[in-house]
């Protein structure tokens, strides 16, 4: 479902046109979509019809906004976590302790306590250490904690190598080689419920043979696993599946991706977890920006607009594409870069690309940023947080405000600042 599409000349998320939202919270401004979240959910789960035990668990990491977490409840998935910040955003939002998975190479001490305390319902082992830790801490709690531990299973996803994750030189999961060892010493923990695998090779990944490999790996090893005595009941397929970013490159198939798990997984007789991030948000998002001026180039000209890199990451980290379009494209079109205020060159969204012909003032978005948007901005040049806007039908919803520059600045405002001695308790710094 594609939620953004023109009525009269007039881009709408929904039935609601952009014109309106820019003129409620202004821009730039990340803006969602209930019906495109509920129905990439909903295809989601059907693609896995055939999986018939499983567990999905929404990667908050890619939209962590209350209102889409609760939406994400609602349709029955839980929480994909990796922080302490993230279990608590997904608390907060409704979602069951019990369907929240807690993955993430470094979780603390602090974190782990929470995430006991709140009955997280598994935590996804990283390393050794970790699991010797988080067995202590729920033997002194006379709890057992529900593991999995996670491998890593030397494949290359063939995606950008920023977000490649199952390579042997990653600092991801356990060598798979290593894992029988390790899974029979962590067995024998008294604090850990240990019962699985988990395995996650990267992100936006478009071809399933990579992916498909990596559960054959992992395939063999819960049946050696098996032989060995040890009850495997679970195992977390991670996420992964890529999106269509521009019309020429299709995105995963995700009714491939279901027929292939069930096909390969058809004997393992385990309950199947999954950790879909960018599948279920991408396409929801669109971020709203208005140009700021146009400005001749030697070769051809900027459109500068008043979204930045701090508000949409992606591009200066991965090169990544998110097309362009006008609001109300007058039909014209020209070829020019597009960039943002901040004073950075890698401050560029695209390079030499052809475009909808906008002006000074024009209202434009960049679309399929609903996943790794609003949650990779930063502030950087004292920048606002942009709001996020949630359409649904006809009616739009503010779901987070803007975090306005001066607050940014008064966080950093003690220009007089109280120094003590290392020894000395501040009272009141
Ligand atoms: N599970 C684990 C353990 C993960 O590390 C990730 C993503 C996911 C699930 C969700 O993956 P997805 O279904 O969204 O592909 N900032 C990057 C993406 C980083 C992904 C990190 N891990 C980007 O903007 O492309």
């Amino acid at each position: 479902m594609n939620p953004f599409h023109h009525e009269g000349g007039l881009l709408h998320a929904e039935a609601v046109p952009l014109t309106s939202i820019a003129d409620a919270v202004g821009t730039p401004a990340y803006v969602y979509s209930a019906g495109a979240l509920r129905a990439a959910a909903r295809r989601f789960r059907t693609a896995l019809a055939a999986v018939p035990r499983k567990q999905l668990a929404f990667a908050v990491k890619a939209n962590p906004n209350h209102a889409v977490l609760r939406l994400l409840a609602e349709e029955g998935y839980g929480a994909d976590i990796v922080s302490g910040g993230e279990l608590a955003a997904a608390l907060d939002a409704g979602m069951a302790p019990g369907s929240i998975i807690y993955s993430g190479t470094g979780k603390t001490r602090t974190e782990l306590i929470a995430a006991l305390d709140a009955g997280t319902g598994q935590f996804n082992l990283e390393l050794e250490a970790e699991a010797h830790l988080l067995s202590s801490l729920a033997m002194e709690r006379q709890i057992r904690a529900p593991a999995v531990l996670r491998v890593n299973p030397d494949i290359d996803a063939r995606t950008h190598a920023k977000i490649t994750t199952g390579r042997a030189a990653s600092k991801f999961g356990v060598p798979i080689h290593a894992a029988i060892d390790m899974y029979d010493r962590l067995a024998t923990l008294g604090g850990l419920d240990l019962r699985g695998i988990a395995v996650h090779i990267g992100s936006q990944i478009v071809d399933l043979a990579p992916l498909e490999s990596a559960y054959l790996r992992v395939g063999e090893l819960v049946q050696a696993l098996r032989l060995r005595g040890h009850s495997i009941t679970h195992v977390d397929l991670g996420g992964g599946l890529g999106v269509s970013y521009r019309p020429s490159q299709p995105g995963a198939d995700v009714e491939a991706y279901g027929a292939m798990v069930a096909r390969i997984t058809r004997d393992w007789n385990v309950t199947l977890m999954f950790e879909p991030g960018r599948f279920i948000a991408a396409e929801a998002g669109a971020l709203l920006t208005r140009v700021i001026w146009t400005k001749p180039g030697t070769e051809r000209p900027f459109v500068i607009v008043d979204a930045a890199m701090n508000d949409l990451m992606r591009p200066a980290l991965y090169d990544a594409w998110h097309e362009f379009a006008a609001v109300s494209p007058s039909g014209e079109r020209m070829i020019a870069d597009i960039v943002g205020p901040v004073c950075e060159t890698g401050d560029t969204f695209a390079r030499a690309r052809e475009i909808d012909r906008v002006e000074a003032g024009d209202l434009c978005v960049f679309h399929t940023t609903g996943a790794y948007g609003a949650t990779m901005a930063s502030t950087y040049n004292n920048r606002a947080l942009p709001p996020e806007v949630m359409v649904d039908g006809d009616r739009f919803a503010v779901i987070a405000e803007r975090l306005e520059a001066s607050a940014i600045a008064r966080r950093r405002s003690v220009s007089r600042p109280i120094f003590v001695t290392a020894d000395a308790i501040p009272v009141d710094a």
